[in-house]
């Protein structure tokens, strides 16, 4: 079997990471859920360096940027953690999305709106939520389109939280983030970034992400998370702090992401699919323009497992999704089997 199915990573964890763990592995007290002075620092210096955006200080009293236990249960939690919770209101999530901004919105009884285009009629509601470059599509929402959102949350004072934990795997474009200053201006007010080592540094197992942007909210969000625990373990803070140093691993990485990508595109163009956006993170999104479970099954009879679209909204059914999170071996044995 091949199974492209699931996007977690398969590349061994980068020594740069496993030797700041190892080192921090002494760890007796607890850790805080606002993160070392070093993490904050570090990421706030990686957030300039790599994605061009400067955050408020962010060992400031009001925090610009906190770690969390990976990006999941941020996405998962935020609305409870923002207290929109008994509130009646709305979460905009994609028109084809992660499956986790809607388990979000319905753990905190909210409606949901599958929404690509800026809502004509603002009223109730309270989180709208982006992904760019998005799972699983790849698609990248470009700076005018960012821009619009951001508008259109300010004049209606609703957060636009950017989930951007693919940000780092631009192909055909050079991703954008929310809180980048031709997006943003030089304010962060009202508006959140969420960011993930689990693939740019082949670390899913460490659960590291983080959280930044608008002090004020990312100020409510710490709050509640010291209240509950959700804390990063100490030595996982130390290898992010590292690896938010460190642009080496995540440049080895992009490229090991890139061979496989070019490989296994071609193939699936040379077996008759058509390859949908895509243009960057870390999936390729492919259409016979049929059913996705007829595509399903087609795929399985050679051994290749791929995630139906269907999985991701209604608007995902005639699609699937392959991820490139297979081994070298293993994207070249589906490039053999698409070729055939
Ligand atoms: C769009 C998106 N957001 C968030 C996550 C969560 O990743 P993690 O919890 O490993 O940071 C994923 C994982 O695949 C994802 O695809």
């Amino acid at each position: 079997m091949v199974d492209l199915s699931i996007g977690t990573p398969v590349d061994d964890t980068p020594g740069v990471l496993r030797a700041a763990l190892a080192e921090a592995a002494d760890a007796p007290g607890y850790p805080t859920a606002l993160g070392t002075a070093a993490l904050r620092t570090a990421a706030a210096g990686w957030l300039r360096r790599r994605l061009g955006v400067q955050v408020a200080d962010p060992v400031g009293a009001d925090p610009s940027v906190i770690p969390t236990v990976g990006s999941k249960e941020l996405v998962a939690l935020l609305p409870t953690l923002l207290g929109l919770q008994g509130s009646a209101t709305t979460v905009v999530v994609p028109e084809v999305a992660y499956p986790t901004y809607e388990v979000g919105a319905v753990l905190a009884g909210l409606a949901v709106r599958r929404a690509d285009t800026l809502p004509a009629d603002a009223a109730g509601i309270s989180l709208v939520w982006l992904n760019s470059p998005g799972n699983p599509h790849g698609r990248v929402l470009t700076d005018d389109e960012l821009r619009a959102w951001v508008a259109w949350g300010r004049a209606h004072d609703v957060p636009v939280v950017a989930d951007e934990c693919y940000i780092t795997l631009g192909w055909d474009v050079a991703p954008r983030s929310i809180l980048h200053p031709a997006v943003a201006g030089e304010d962060h007010t009202g508006l959140l970034a969420v960011h993930s080592l689990s693939k740019q540094s082949t670390a899913a197992g460490y659960r590291g992400g983080l959280l930044s942007g608008d002090p004020a909210l990312v100020r409510r969000v710490w709050e509640v998370r010291r209240h509950l625990g959700l804390l990063v373990p100490g030595p996982v803070q130390a290898a992010m702090a590292a690896a938010f140093d460190d642009d080496a691993h995540v440049d080895a990485q992009r490229e090991r992401y890139r061979g496989r990508r070019e490989r296994l595109a071609a193939a699936v163009r040379a077996a008759g699919m058509r390859i949908d956006h895509s243009e960057a993170g870390l999936y390729l999104w492919a259409t016979r323009d049929e059913d996705c479970w007829g595509t399903i099954d087609r795929l399985a009879a050679l051994g290749i497992v791929v995630a139906p679209g269907s999985f991701y909204g209604p608007a995902g059914a005639r699609h699937v999704r392959l991820a490139l999170t297979a081994t070298d071996e293993r994207i070249v044995a589906a490039v053999e089997r698409l070729t055939a």
